[in-house]
This record gives structure tokens, sequence and C-alpha cells, in this order.
């Protein structure tokens, strides 16, 4: 069986918050974010939905199919514009697709689990699956708290998946989630989001390892055999650690969270959309794509572009 992946599309707020912008108001500074977390500027604005919809028409035009080639969305968002009903019902209704819509929230390994659930819906039957990630994280951020507000941003990515006799993209998954560390990154009803920062970074490092190696391993394919590392945008020093533990040089990743920030189930989209701009995406190479998030949960696959 065969999935391939058949077009990409993003979008983020108009609006640019810099980390200057944030010192205004928060015991923090440029130097301090850039140095620990990589990040110079970050979007803030719009929802999951209106995101959504963006990212998700973008795709489709340039997958060059319609609405109606569509036969299952698969949302992948920690913060729905509702608790019910799902934003995939809402971005489904805007850009006018009938088909069957669900939300996933597996956290920044959203995406990734979406890809996953995408790719099992097509071994059963359905030809094309959208999948978008969407975040609207701001909205759950106390901006008073430097510890979340320097981290986290809004956007959105999405892909469609198609079912191909005649190629395959998607080599190995390797997924993972452990409740027991639910608490090191957490975001209560009517709350804002908190973290223990240290904890989830020493766990982030290992589990993307462990479950990037199984994916390897899984494919038969060794980590100098990985042309591109599309790894959850986070911190660029969890990159920078995953990588040399795996080996993968540092070159080979791709980064756009200076840009953007962490968007979550929306940070792997749209670090792939950058790498296809800059023709860093090239058929025949292997490619490993990892995410991690609060669950915790992880996910990681291997993929080689036909
Ligand atoms: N601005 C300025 N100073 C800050 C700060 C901020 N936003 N946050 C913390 N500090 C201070 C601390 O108070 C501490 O000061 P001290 O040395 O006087 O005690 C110092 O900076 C170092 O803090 P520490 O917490 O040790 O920093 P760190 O190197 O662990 O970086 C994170 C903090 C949050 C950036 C880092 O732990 C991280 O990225 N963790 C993973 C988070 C993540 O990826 N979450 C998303 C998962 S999907």
């Amino acid at each position: 069986m065969g999935v391939r992946f058949k077009g990409w599309g993003t979008a983020v707020p108009d609006r640019v918050v810099t980390n200057d912008d944030l010192s205004k108001t928060l015991d923090t500074s440029d130097e301090w974010i850039r140095e620990r977390t990589g990040i110079r500027e970050r979007r803030i604005g719009g929802t999951a939905k209106s995101l959504g919809v963006t990212a998700g028409q973008r795709a489709l035009a340039a997958s060059g199919y319609g609405v109606d080639d569509i036969d299952f969305l698969v949302v992948a968002t920690t913060t729905p514009d509702r608790i019910t009903p799902a934003t995939a019902t809402l971005i489904a209704a805007e850009m006018g697709l009938t088909c069957p819509a669900m939300d996933v929230n597996a956290a920044c390994s959203g995406f990734m689990y979406a890809v996953r659930t995408a790719y099992g819906l097509l071994e059963t039957g359905q030809r094309r699956v959208l999948v978008i990630g969407a975040e609207n994280l701001s909205r759950w951020v106390d901006w008073s708290d430097r510890n979340m507000a320097v981290l986290l941003a809004d956007g959105a990515g999405a892909t469609v998946l198609e079912y191909d006799e005649t190629g395959n993209d998607l080599l190995s998954f390797s997924l993972g989630a452990n409740g027991n560390w639910a608490d090191l990154l957490t975001c209560e009803h009517e709350g804002f989001f908190q973290m223990d920062g240290k904890e989830v970074f020493r766990r982030a490092v290992r589990v993307v390892v462990d479950s990037a190696e199984q994916a390897m391993a899984d494919a038969d394919v060794k980590a100098e055999d990985i042309a591109l590392v599309v790894p959850h945008q986070a911190n660029i020093r969890i990159i920078q650690a995953a990588t040399q533990r795996l080996g993968i040089d540092m070159e080979r990743a791709v980064v756009v969270l200076d840009r953007y920030g962490n968007t979550s189930s929306a940070s792997i989209p749209l670090a792939m959309d950058d790498a296809i701009a800059n023709g860093r995406v090239k058929a025949g190479e292997y490619a490993l794509l990892t995410g991690f998030g609060a669950g915790m949960t992880w996910a990681s696959a291997v993929v080689r572009w036909s």
C-alpha cells in the first residue's frame, strides 16, 4: 500500500510580537529568549478555525484537488475554538467540505498523530484525507507568566494525504504516550498553560531520540541516510540535543521557531512548508518527522519523498 503527500499549506496571523515587545511587560529580555530558546518573534491572533481554514485551503490548492475530492478531514488541535463541536466540523463547513470531520488532540505531537490516523484511514478505503494542525495557543497563555508567554504562539499548517498504489512516502511510524507525565505540561479548564520546563526538556530529548531510532530501525534507514529532519519547533536546544544524540548533522534540521515560536500541532507543517519553499525536499531522499508534547506524547515517522 502507498500513501503520498500531495501538497502543503500554512497560515499565520499578521501580528508579529517580538521578544522586545514581550520585554516591555515581562521580566525577560530578547537576549535571554534567543539564547535559551532560539525564538526571535512569534505570530499572535486568529482562531484554530480561521487559521485552519486558510491552511487547509492552501494545501488543497497545492494538491490540485477540490473539496469534493477529500473524503475525510482530521484536525489536530490542542486549542479547539469550543469544547464541542469539534473544530474540524467548523473548518469543514467554512471550506465547503461535506466529508466526515474530527479533531485529534495529542498536544504538540498532534500533527503526527493526525498523519498516523490518516494513514490508517487510507489503509482502510479512504482515497484522500486532509490533515490540518491548527492552534490558538495565545488564548490559553497567562501573558503575565514569562515561563509560557515567551514560548507559545498561533498558526496552522496542512497537507493532503492520498492513497496511491504507485508510490509510498510514509515508511514507518513510532508513536507513544505516557499519561503519568501529564502534570509536566498542562492547561486546566478556564486556566492557563503551566509547565515544568526543565523536566519537559529532559524527557523531550529522550522520547524524540528513542522514537526516531525506532522509526529509523523499522524503515531500515540509518542516521546518515536522513537528509532532512523536520522536528517539532519548541526550543532550538532540544533540536540540537536530539540531532546530536541521533548522530544527524544539525544542518539537516529545519528550524522556523525563530520566526514562529512554538505553535504545537502547526509547527511540523510550518517547518515542512519552509523546507519545500527552500528546495530542501528532494525526490528519493529520506526525512525524519518527529514531535513531542504534553501528555506526554511523542511521534516520529520516516518519510521517503516519492
Ligand atoms: N526570561 C528571563 N529569565 C527567565 C525566564 C524568562 N522567560 N524564564 C526563566 N528565567 C530565569 C530563571 O528564573 C533562572 O534564573 P536564575 O538562574 O536566577 O534562577 C534562569 O532564567 C534559568 O532558568 P531555567 O528554568 O533553568 O532555564 P532553562 O534553560 O531551563 O530554560 C525553558 C527554560 C522553559 C526555555 C526550557 O526549560 C525549555 O525550553 N523547556 C522545554 C519546554 C518545552 O519545550 N515546552 C513545550 C513542549 S511541547
